[in-house]
């Protein structure tokens, strides 16, 4: 009789995890070249070297041979949109004619939850391509386009996170809620959906200009009321966008402090671009556990600006990086870091691919305060990883032929990586991608 588990997983591979920040600690990655990962019951009993750990194995515990590949954990993008999924790639000079022009017009089909159904089955289904295990996901106005995610995501046993978009004003009638039915079905949405399987609700007033007065302060107390939720919001993305903040608060210091005013700034608010941050607002992210969703493909494409990472690391903001699909143009996460290099040295700074897987993966689950559940391999954790082929395309191959580093390894897939390197995607253990090549 076989003494192994039947819940008992084995995989050999080189793994890569983190368990700092490698901004600001020495030795903040693991990486075993030659490494085993052990699952049991959909979560990480142990990762190390393979000649270790093998003898720890009962006798006959299959090991899955993924040689010559790269695990790591799932990727974690902080902030998209999944209605957004069918205007990827909409052509408009900036955010406020993109969003009148096609994202309105495309939210409206969200009144259709036949629509919304298989728009969800169809955005998750790309996530996992790219390895994107875990995402904080903004539906439409419609709360049935929550319930058509949930359903989505549980199905597929994803730790994800999404919210009811709340608007008020400044925006077709069509889209439009009301401060307090929209608060009302949140919390309805909260109750049903937040700590189901592995389901967590977002607060998610869409940004400042659409949302009234009583819709923040009510969107600010359900926050209150409900610590445990999370909230996001979009904030200081483009220079015109700013500018309407001021005139629709004059009274508050910056449009970030719009939010600190209503009761946002916390830990579990995530706050899409940060842009046009100053020191101040800056200090206030850090200082109050908040965190900054960086949305580099998004913030090229619009136009919006270039991040500050420099300016963010120098008090400790929470960091991680984001798609925010569709107005990003890639769902990859290796896309988003290939762009975010780009912006770093653009600002005159300079982001190691180190840096930004850790970013992609221990940095998010952070941002979420979900260390210990996600990001990692700490013994315990929930065993969301992903298997990278450096050699899934000709160039990619070539590329990392010849390498002087694990810094040259990580830099070629984000810069030249995509979906191609995704070779398989596993959430809590269970396999939900496979590439065939
Ligand atoms: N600001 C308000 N709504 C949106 C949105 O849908 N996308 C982006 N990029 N910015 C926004
Ligand atoms: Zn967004």
């Amino acid at each position: 009789m076989s003494t192994v588990p039947p819940t008992l997983q084995a995989y050999r591979a080189s793994l890569l995890h983190f368990h700092a920040d490698p901004a600001f600690h020495d030795d903040a990655h693991a990486w075993h070249r030659d490494g085993l990962l052990i699952v049991e019951a959909g979560r990480v009993k142990a990762a190390g070297d393979y000649a270790a750990l093998l003898p720890t194995l009962p006798a006959g515990t299959v090991v899955t041979d993924y040689s010559g590949k790269i695990i790591c954990p799932g990727f974690i993008d902080t902030h998209l949109h999944y209605p957004q999924s069918d205007m990827i790639a909409s052509p408009a000079p900036g955010l406020l004619p993109w969003l009148e022009t096609y994202t309105f017009p495309t939210e409206r089909k969200f009144d259709d939850p036949a629509h919304a159904r298989a728009t969800a089955e169809f955005f998750l289904d790309e996530l996992l391509r790219c390895g994107t295990t875990t995402a904080m996901v903004y539906c439409t106005v419609h709360r049935a386009s929550v319930d058509a995610f949930f359903e989505a995501s549980e199905a597929r046993q994803l730790r994800m996170a999404a919210g009811k978009v709340l608007m008020d004003r400044h925006c077709p009638a069509f889209l439009r809620d009301t401060a307090q039915q929209g608060v009302r079905d949140s919390e309805d949405l909260i109750n049903k959906w937040h700590g189901h399987a592995r389901s967590m609700y977002a607060i998610t007033p869409r940004f400042a200009p659409t949302s009234s007065e009583t819709q923040l302060r009510l969107a600010g107390e359900l926050a209150a009321a409900y610590p445990t939720t999370y909230i996001q919001t979009h904030v200081s993305e483009n220079a015109e966008e700013c500018r309407w903040v001021r005139e629709l608060f004059p009274a508050q210091r910056s449009y970030l402090h719009v939010y600190e005013h209503y009761g946002f700034m916390r830990p579990r608010a995530i706050f899409g671009h940060c842009i046009w941050l100053d020191d101040t607002d800056f200090a206030r992210m850090a200082e109050t556990g908040s965190a900054v969703a960086v949305c580099p493909t998004s913030n090229l494409f619009l136009g919006s600006g270039l991040f500050d990472f420099e300016k963010a690391d120098s008090v400790h903001t929470l960091l991680s990086l984001a798609t925010d699909v569709g107005a990003g143009t890639s769902f990859s996460m290796l896309q988003t870091m290939n762009e975010a290099y780009k912006v770093a040295r653009l600002k005159g700074s300079y982001l190691p691919a180190l840096r930004m897987f850790y970013l992609a993966t221990l940095g998010a689950a952070r941002s979420m305060q979900l260390e210990g559940t996600i990001g990692n391999f700490a013994p315990g954790a929930e065993a969301d990883f992903i298997v990278l082929d450096p050699q899934c395309t000709p160039l990619l191959a070539r590329r990392t032929g010849h390498l002087e580093s694990l810094e040259e390894l990580l830099f070629a897939l984000a810069l030249l990586g995509d979906d191609r390197a995704v070779q398989a995607t596993y959430a809590a253990g269970t396999l939900v991608h496979q590439r065939n090549n």
